[in-house]
């Protein structure tokens, strides 16, 4: 039987618990799931590629299904390398639709055989994302439960708590 792959791409800056129950709830609909990494030098994240990877790792390493890689260029480029077809995302707010829309269609243009599918996140993690988490951990705000503990524990070593 042919395995069912996807490519759940994102920056991952860094992990959070909203990324992971996608991740879990994925691997109920897809036999291999590949976390890609954007390796993108404009964007200034707060941890390194290494660091994001090796979270990742780290908070699936019981998960051999789970791969761990990193791209650039166009999305769908390295889907088709990958020999799927799948690109997953997650969605919270309606305030992600837009984006989540125009990039599906764009990567539609771009190869209309990759094809995009989305999983509404759960509703615990409806207002969070990476961004904010880092805005609380960077004020000393408490983020437990919001992101794996090691990640916790990463965030707090950044901002120096
Ligand atoms: O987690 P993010 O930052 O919302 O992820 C965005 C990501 C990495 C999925 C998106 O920026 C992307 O796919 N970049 C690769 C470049 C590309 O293919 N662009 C054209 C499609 S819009």
């Amino acid at each position: 039987m042919n395995e069912r792959v996807a490519v759940y791409p994102g920056t991952f800056d860094p992990i959070t618990n909203g990324h992971l129950s996608i991740v879990n709830r994925a691997l109920k609909i897809f036999d291999k799931l590949i976390i890609a990494i954007l390796n993108n030098p404009h964007k200034a994240p707060l941890f390194t590629l290494q660091e994001r990877i090796d979270m990742i790792r780290e908070v699936l390493k019981g998960k051999p299904e789970v791969q761990v890689d990193t791209f650039d260029g166009l999305l769908v480029d390295y889907v088709v390398q990958m020999k799927t077809n799948v690109i997953l995302r997650g969605l919270r707010a309606l305030s992600d639709f837009e984006y989540e829309f125009q990039m599906a269609l764009m990567n539609r243009k771009l190869n209309r055989d990759v094809q995009s599918v989305f999983l509404m996140t759960d509703y615990k993690w409806f207002y969070t994302s990476s961004t904010i988490i880092k805005e609380a951990a960077s004020l000393n705000g408490d983020i437990n439960g919001l992101v794996p503990p090691i990640v916790g524990r990463k965030l707090k070593e950044k901002f120096g708590y």
